[in-house]
């Protein structure tokens, strides 16, 4: 068996200057989720996209699947797309065919499909299913109500008006006999509406030459659904989203208020993590057990441990944050940092390709970039890092124990020795030995009776 993905359109109903399967849905484009379903049913070796519409950019962003492609240079239309595909899928039995823009389907139905298609030795089976509002899918003509045969497709602007009151959609996935279909392929033909040549019509093709066509209906109607528009996009995105909130609650994570937040489908979570609400979970972010992630927080790519807390409105990229470490609120972690155990970084905190060590604090408004901080440090409120010349990056290390006191300016490059202080507001130009104490800032005078005397003479001046 062969898995065909129709994957070479346009999308010109999304407006867009991507191509429409790598729009993203759930955070991941949605050819990439039907490539997901189908390499689950049979080896990537037997799958088979066929692209066409900005293909190498398509071909690029699944290649990593190891699924096979075929080139459709001009789209003109899905029954032409297999057309194309012939010498890929013709040794092949049986012939399922995806589309590309369906994302919600799901293994167990492209079984069911093949499953039926197999018990009732037909030469094409459909997926269909009934949806409230059918707008815009091809209906599916029974031949008698009831039965599993198929008369024929109707697309949606060749729909008589009583054909518009059925409900039940042709889904766009298919079941073919390899041979029933390249045989009477050649008869399809472009005399429609589009001028394209549409795979709907081997329904009425094949039953017209005495083959059967059978139709079953898919368990759950949003599995079907295709992204054709913008709106369709977000009520697909929606689903994917509350179904990814629905696995991890099932999995033991409690999530409050699930309908806020957005958490894409690579995404892991450990039991007894609590996610409050309007939390973005992205990329392949992946988190431990008992921790607690804050309202309004972001985060991409992370590794997050054990009974960690990120406290709201924190924003984390492609970092690590260790096992009971704690975030936030309002903490920025750009890409390449490393938060280890018991560290604390606080609010308006930003690091840039750093490694807290354990235990090591960073409360207040600092900015650390580039830097190697050991266990134990103490990072008072105000500190920056002055890694960047103008010209270059420089690293600033600071060792284990080491006290920085606040509003102090790291000037990089720079080590920092073990156990030493850094006297508040000094700005630090070269290395400080270990355990000795770094003070650099102007001496304090103090006048006394100045303010006094300021206020006499501006007094004295009125009463003039
Ligand atoms: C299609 C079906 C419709 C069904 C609906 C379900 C046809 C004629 N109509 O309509 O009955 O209800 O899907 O979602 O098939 N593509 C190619 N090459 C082409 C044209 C399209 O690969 O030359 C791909 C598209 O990229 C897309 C898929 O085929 O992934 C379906 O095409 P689309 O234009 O979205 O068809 P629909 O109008 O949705
Ligand atoms: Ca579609």
């Amino acid at each position: 068996m062969a898995i065909a993905i129709l994957a070479a359109g346009k999308g010109t109903r999304l407006k867009s200057k991507h191509p429409k399967v790598l729009h993203e849905v759930g955070g991941r484009p949605l050819l990439a989720h039907v490539i997901a379903a189908a390499t689950r049913v049979v080896p990537p070796g037997d799958v088979f996209a066929i692209i066409g519409h900005e293909a190498d950019r398509v071909r690029a962003a699944v290649a990593s699947s190891g699924i096979g492609f075929v080139l459709q240079s001009e789209q003109r239309g899905t029954g032409h797309a297999l057309m194309v595909a012939r010498p890929a899928l013709a040794a092949y039995d049986v012939i399922i065919v995806l589309s590309g823009d369906a994302p919600l389907i799901t293994p167990q139905t492209i079984e069911k499909l093949r499953d039926f298609h197999t018990s009732r030795k037909a030469a094409m089976t459909l997926l269909t299913a009934e949806l409230e509002n059918p707008t815009g899918y091809g209906r599916v003509l029974r031949k008698k109500a009831g039965s599993d045969d198929v008369k024929a497709i109707v697309e949606q602007k060749n729909l008589s008006l009583a054909q518009q009151k059925i409900h039940e959609i042709n889904a766009g996935f298919y079941a073919f006999e390899a041979r029933s279909l390249f045989s009477y392929i050649d008869k399809l033909s472009a005399d429609n509406h589009h001028g394209e040549f549409y795979l709907t019509d081997m329904a009425a093709i094949l039953g017209k030459a005495k083959q059967r066509v059978v139709a079953v209906q898919a368990a759950n109607p949003h599995e079907v659904l295709g992204g054709n528009t913008r709106a369709d996009l977000s009520e697909i995105d929606r689903h994917m989203r509350l179904a990814k909130c629905q696995q991890l609650m099932a999995e033991g994570v409690t999530i409050l208020f699930p309908d806020t937040c957005v958490i894409d489908s690579d995404v892991e979570v450990g039991p007894d993590t609590t996610i409050e609400p309007f939390v973005q979970l992205r990329g392949n972010t992946r988190v431990g057990s008992d921790t607690r992630i804050g309202s309004y927080s972001v985060i991409i790519n992370c590794e997050i441990g054990d009974q960690a807390l990120v406290q709201t409105g924190c924003v984390l990229e492609h970092s690590t944050i260790k096992d009971r470490a704690s975030m936030g609120p309002y903490s920025h972690l750009r890409p390449g940092c490393e938060i280890c155990e018991e560290a604390h970084v606080g609010n308006f905190v930003e690091l840039k390709k750093s490694r807290l060590g354990k235990g090591s604090k960073a409360n207040h408004l600092t900015y650390l970039g580039d830097s190697e901080i050991g266990e134990k440090v103490n990072v008072g409120a105000g500190t920056i890092t002055c890694n960047y010349d103008g010209v270059s990056k420089h690293k600033t290390i600071i060792e284990d124990g080491v006290f920085v006191g606040s509003d102090s300016i790291l000037i990089a490059p720079l080590r920092i020795g073990r156990g030493a202080y850094i006297a508040a507001a000094t700005a630090v130009t070269e290395d400080v030995p270990p355990d000795s104490l770094a003070l650099g800032r102007a001496r304090q005078i103090v006048k006394e009776g100045w303010a006094k005397e300021k206020r006499e003479r501006a007094k004295a001046q009125k009463a003039k």
